[in-house]
């Protein structure tokens, strides 16, 4: 009997190990993107993205009146940060191309050399080191020349971005195999034009955010079937789009519905016309705009629908399920005279859903950003169940802070509390396949400058080198990479 108890205590020894293990083949990464690394802003024939423009002529929209003309200088120093990526062990390294360093007048019929040079030096550096480039078609920086054409309002960027998708396919395509072609549709529709404090600063909510949303659902679809149609067959390479989503809580029992309801404006909104059977818009989030639309005195809904043909365009234009998270809310439905919650973002404002966030859950240094790790498991089952047993990659996941301290223990701990949840949602069933870290080192976060970071590595921006430094962060990723589990997170966590 005695030993038959050692027997059974060393069995479930083993099966909690085991449990601390992530799957063979599970692939560990990180992510940077051009316009918060790259630096060299003007250099050779690149031309100005919204986001050169925009923080030059709107200093005072960022936190610090900074921008990426230098950022990390990634583009001059692209050979350390390869070394870096080698150093952590990493899989696979996310990188973004800036459409006009490649194409600097927006279109195809001239495409820069210097451009094309740097992104093969960078895919080629990461492959001879064994680490896997996956690419993405658009982190943001959009073209000027073409937002002073309408931008993403304007149908006609279906087009234009089918053709820079064919060219990035053509010119890497023999050596890029996962391809993201658009990080993120609900930033771009949502902080630029519902919120006007994204470049290029646009503030149309309601109607800009859905013309924004519908157009870019169609070009990633068109960017999708591109590849699909005239490289997959050579490459075989997978595509998909991803999406940023927090994860919505119920407040309390009584708001399911409403959270359930913000999910599908949240998640739904990019997710639905392309993962599901039926195509378009979440219907209920569609019926809700018609209606209100009306109430409003519009003669059509401020959502523009997708026609027949549009929906089969668009359907089924995925190869897995891209996941950016960070952080959750509590959705509950608006009290007599209160207006939307913190950030307004996924459709506080427009869904009378008032966003809160638990007093338990630390803030990091965004004003949007607030811990609450089992949001992602919660969030990837939800996923499955809404758009099936696909492949799911969490493509963005980190944590800032605004010192930068070297001996970053929150980060470490923000990445240990998250990557045990990815471990529940596989245990769950979610066949989630890839974790990225957000971001491989400190770059320029959008609208808070440099005051936020969130790099696994310090960048020393008073430095002209901009000299890099492993924090205690990429010392623990490295060894979760190398043991492949979150075994030994203890001794680690101790540095
Ligand atoms: C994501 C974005 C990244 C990075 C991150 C942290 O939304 O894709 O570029 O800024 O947030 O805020």
């Amino acid at each position: 009997m005695f030993y038959l108890k050692i027997v059974v205590l060393c069995v479930l020894v083993v099966l909690a190990g085991a449990e601390r293990r992530f799957p063979d083949g599970f692939k560990f990464g990180a992510a940077t993107a051009a316009y918060q690394v790259e630096g060299a802003w003007n250099v050779s024939d690149k031309s100005p993205s919204v986001w050169d423009i925009f923080t030059h002529d709107q200093p005072h929209a960022i936190a610090d009146g900074s921008s990426g003309d230098v950022a990390c200088d990634s583009y001059n120093k692209w050979r350390e940060d390869i070394e870096l990526a080698a150093e952590l062990g990493l899989h696979f390294y996310r990188l973004s191309i800036s459409w006009p360093r490649l194409l600097p007048n927006g279109f195809t019929n001239i495409i820069s050399e210097d451009g094309t040079r740097y992104y093969n030096d960078l895919i080629d550096g990461l492959l001879e080191k064994g680490i896997e480039p996956v690419v993405t078609l658009y982190h943001w920086d959009l073209p000027q020349n073409l937002q002073d054409l309408g931008g993403w309002t304007n149908p006609l960027i279906v087009g234009w971005f089918k053709d820079y998708a064919r060219i990035v396919y053509t010119l890497f395509g023999d050596r890029v195999k996962t391809w993201i072609t658009i990080n993120e549709p609900i930033v771009i529709c949502e902080v630029v034009y519902t919120m006007g404090t994204f470049a290029p600063g646009i503030s149309s909510p309601g109607i800009g955010n859905y013309l924004c949303g519908k157009n870019i659902l169609m070009a990633h679809a068109a960017a999708w079937r591109v590849y699909d149609e005239e490289f997959k067959p050579k490459y075989h390479g997978k595509v998909s789009l991803t999406n940023q989503i927090f994860w919505m809580e119920p407040y309390s029992e009584e708001f399911i519905e409403e959270a359930e309801f913000t999910m599908q404006y949240a998640a739904g909104f990019y997710s639905h016309a392309i993962y599901t059977k039926e195509g378009g818009w979440p219907p209920t989030f569609e019926k809700y705009i018609a209606e209100k639309s009306k109430r409003e005195g519009y003669p059509r809904s401020r959502l523009p629908p997708f026609t027949e043909e549009e929906k089969e365009f668009v359907k089924g234009t995925h190869d897995f399920y891209a996941v950016n998270h960070y952080t959750s809310r509590l959705a509950r439905s608006l009290q007599p005279g209160e207006t939307a919650g913190l950030w307004p973002m996924f459709g506080a404002g427009e869904i009378d859903v008032f966003l809160d966030v638990h007093p338990d859950w630390p803030q990091a240094a965004n004003s949007w950003f607030f811990v609450n790790p089992p949001g992602l498991r919660k969030l990837l089952v939800w996923l499955k169940k809404n758009y099936g047993d696909l492949e799911y990659m969490i493509i963005e996941n980190g944590y800032s802070t605004r010192e930068g301290d070297i001996n970053d223990s929150k980060r470490i701990q923000y990445y240990q509390d998250h990557l045990e949840q990815v471990l529940l949602a596989i245990q769950d069933g979610v066949n989630v396949t890839r974790y990225t870290a957000w971001t491989l080192f400190d770059n320029f976060e959008w609208t808070d400058g440099y005051t936020s970071k969130f790099g696994l590595i310090d960048v020393d921006f008073n430095d002209p080198s901009r000299k890099r430094t492993l924090r205690n962060s990429a010392r623990f990723y490295a060894n979760i990479i190398k043991t492949h589990s979150l075994d030994d997170i203890n001794t680690i966590n101790k540095i």
